[in-house]
């Protein structure tokens, strides 16, 4: 049993991450799947999808087959997110569920991983109190799903491994797509910002940047295959690089995957400490890389970004805002923003409005400060209300869906490129995609330009989506 540690997981040494190319096998008698079925529950942001998208892909290895009805599946696993409380409290509730299935079905293997994993407060609740889940396992070892669950079956008893380590960079492990048009790619695992609200450095590691060949190799395969949009993933992609070059960052990172020539690329999340004038230049020169830019800004007060240690002012991320707008022809720019966060005032608090009405955001991802055991911030005073926090929170989305409108609104009776998905979940009649700047669209189309990118017209404004229809003959991509 290896158990979290959240002190030996907040540890940066000198030590340079190993990149390891052999580290997942799957033996013979590791195939006990046959005529079983997994399922896996997914919480949490893009880099868990794509680890569940490794833990979909080991599985089959192993063959066993996916449902997506729980209540017949053979494996369960659920991949956590420990980012807000609001995340423990969706798993454990989701615990009480799977137990009570146990019950009637003893030999289902159940299993949690994922970044709450990594924290030890679950470590220990779930140690005491969910004995009956087999095998507990953390975002470092995803690799070693196959050994665990053996252990597990040959054992009768809850096998629990978690490395609280800065990490190695594991290559090769499969993954199993979730869409046939867009992939994710990790540049790099890991973050060491450390905002001090945040867990992700501890629940992820160091930073680590995967090697660019590594990177590039794969973007080049996707593209044989047929991807047409790679999402480039990080916790801080902006930083790519500086742990392992002394002269290839970001922007190079960027400008040789735009010269793979997949038709889009984007990169999720920036952070502005990290975001170069080249790495603009970069996306402004390079019709296939996105002009959209997830830039979470967190606060519009100083005072609360220095607490938060985000290393910038909201003067200094205003430059930066007007500096991709002017130079990124029809950019769009989201955010994230927390609420009341530890002493944050109604002068904070307007401060944050002021700057929303300043950058009028495409789109914002709004949430309460949740405090996080073993952070910097845990431990700061918090002096307001939940009511007084979730009014805030009320007021400020009020102001962000205006924002998201307005900017919908400009794109009515435009002509604008989609890259059509399939169809739409909603209307059996209609088609869903996405524009180059990330908005989704619903629209009047045929199946034969699924996997398309197409001129699409727009017809209809809403706040969260669009509609439209085509209009022009499709793109030669
Ligand atoms: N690496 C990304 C963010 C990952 S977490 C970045 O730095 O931009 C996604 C978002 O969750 C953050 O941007 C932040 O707005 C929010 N978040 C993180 N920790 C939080 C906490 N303790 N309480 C509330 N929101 C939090
Ligand atoms: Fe968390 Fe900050 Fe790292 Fe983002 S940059 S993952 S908010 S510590
Ligand atoms: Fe959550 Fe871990 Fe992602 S805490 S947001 S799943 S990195």
């Amino acid at each position: 049993m290896i158990l979290p540690d959240m002190l030996e997981a907040k540890k940066r040494t000198d030590k340079k991450s190993k990149f390891l190319y052999d580290e997942y096998k799957i033996d013979e008698n590791m195939k006990i799947g046959k005529n079983k079925k997994y399922y896996i529950k997914t919480y949490g942001c893009q880099m868990n999808e794509h680890d569940s998208e490794n833990l979909s892909a080991i599985l089959e290895d192993m063959l066993y087959e996916r449902t997506d009805d729980m209540m017949d599946a053979d494996i369960i696993l659920l991949n956590t997110c420990a980012i807000r409380e609001n995340a423990h409290n969706k798993v454990f509730g989701m615990l009480g569920r799977i137990k009570h299935l146990k019950e009637s079905k003893k030999d289902i293997i159940v299993g949690v991983c994922g970044c709450m994993a990594q924290e030890e407060v679950v470590a220990s609740e779930l140690k005491k109190k969910c004995k009956w889940v087999d095998i507990v396992f953390g975002t470092h070892n995803i690799h070693r799903l196959p050994n665990l669950i053996m252990e597990a079956i040959k054992n009768k008893k809850q096998e629990m491994e978690v490395f609280s380590i800065e990490g190695d960079i594991i290559e090769n492990i499969p993954y199993k797509r979730e869409n046939k048009y867009k992939a994710y790619v990790n540049i790099m695992y890991g973050c060491d910002k450390f905002c001090t609200y945040c867990i992700v450095p501890y629940t992820r590691g160091k930073q680590r940047s995967r090697k660019k060949e590594d990177i590039i190799n794969e973007v080049k395969k996707l593209k044989d295959d047929g991807v047409m949009e790679i999402t480039l993933l990080g916790q801080n992609v902006n930083a790519y690089g500086k742990d392992l070059y002394d002269d290839y960052g970001m922007e190079n990172l960027l400008e040789d995957v735009a010269k793979t020539s997949v038709p889009r690329i984007k990169f999720v999340t920036s952070h502005p400490w990290d975001f170069t004038d080249k790495m603009i230049d970069i996306i402004a020169k390079y019709d296939n890389i996105m002009p959209f830019i997830h830039l979470p800004v967190q606060s519009g007060s100083n005072k609360i970004l220095k607490l938060m240690g985000r290393r910038y002012t909201k003067e200094e991320y205003l430059k930066l805002f007007n500096k991709i707008k002017d130079k990124i022809k029809n950019v769009s720019i989201t955010t994230d923003i927390i609420v009341g966060f530890p002493s944050e005032e109604e002068s904070d608090f307007n401060e944050t409005l002021d700057l929303v009405n300043t950058c009028k955001f495409d789109l914002a991802y709004t949430f309460i400060y949740s405090p996080r055991v073993g952070t910097p911030a845990a431990k700061l005073e918090d002096k307001s209300s939940m009511e007084e926090k979730s009014e805030r929170l009320d007021k400020l989305n009020e102001l962000i869906n205006k924002y998201a409108k307005e900017s919908n609104e400009k794109l009515k009776d435009k002509i604008v490129p989609v890259l059509i998905e399939g169809v739409s979940e909603k209307d059996n009649n209609m088609f869903m995609g996405y524009t180059d700047t990330n908005k989704l669209v619903n629209i009047k189309a045929d199946k034969k330009y699924i996997g398309k990118i197409i001129d699409v017209k727009i017809t209809e404004v809403k706040t969260w989506s669009l509609n439209g229809e085509v209009k022009v003959l499709e793109k030669s991509v």
